[in-house]
């Protein structure tokens, strides 16, 4: 297993996916452990894109519950019909939101959270984690984020 990532600092977003993912797949090959797999997933998005916050919320006990995560402390406990990770949970798609003021229903963690994306893993139907990245810049995630994400969350959705 690879000890330690290896990312240009100068490379465009794309590119930066383009090295990561195959990195975070080779980081967990080979490894069945759910949370420890998650673990190195979110690090590895946090050293390598530099998000302000990553991680992810877990569908269990009828709810959402924080998992592994980098930044700063979060909401533990998230109904399935509240906020940005509630609405992905419940649509079962990404939610990609610019600002995350003009988002009725917002939770903010963190008053520093400008911006947001949270997509879904699904296994048999069934939104088993969302994983949710914060930024603290207004309308920092696009369509290049959604596409390298989503790809993410079929090598998640592998680890059911
Ligand atoms: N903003 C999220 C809550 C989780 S934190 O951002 C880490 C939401 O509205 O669901």
């Amino acid at each position: 297993m690879a000890e330690s990532l290896l990312i240009d600092a100068n490379l465009s977003k794309e590119d930066k996916y383009k090295a990561l993912l195959p990195q975070i797949e080779a980081l967990t090959t080979g490894e069945t452990d759910l949370i420890a797999n998650v673990s190195n997933m979110v690090a590895a998005l946090r050293q390598g894109m530099g998000f302000f916050w990553v991680g992810v919320y877990f569908n269990k006990e009828g709810q959402l519950v924080l998992g592994p995560f980098q930044g700063p402390v979060a909401c533990t406990r998230i109904p399935y019909h509240k906020g940005v990770c509630g609405a992905c949970y419940t649509q079962q798609k990404t939610i990609l939101v610019p600002d995350v003021e003009a988002f009725p229903g917002h939770i903010a963690c963190s008053s520093d959270s400008k911006s947001e994306i949270v997509l879904p893993a699904i296994k048999d139907g069934e939104v088993k984690l969302v994983l949710d990245v914060d930024s603290d810049q207004l309308n920092d995630f696009d369509e290049t984020d959604q596409k390298y994400l989503e790809q993410l969350m079929k090598l998640v959705e592998s680890w059911y």
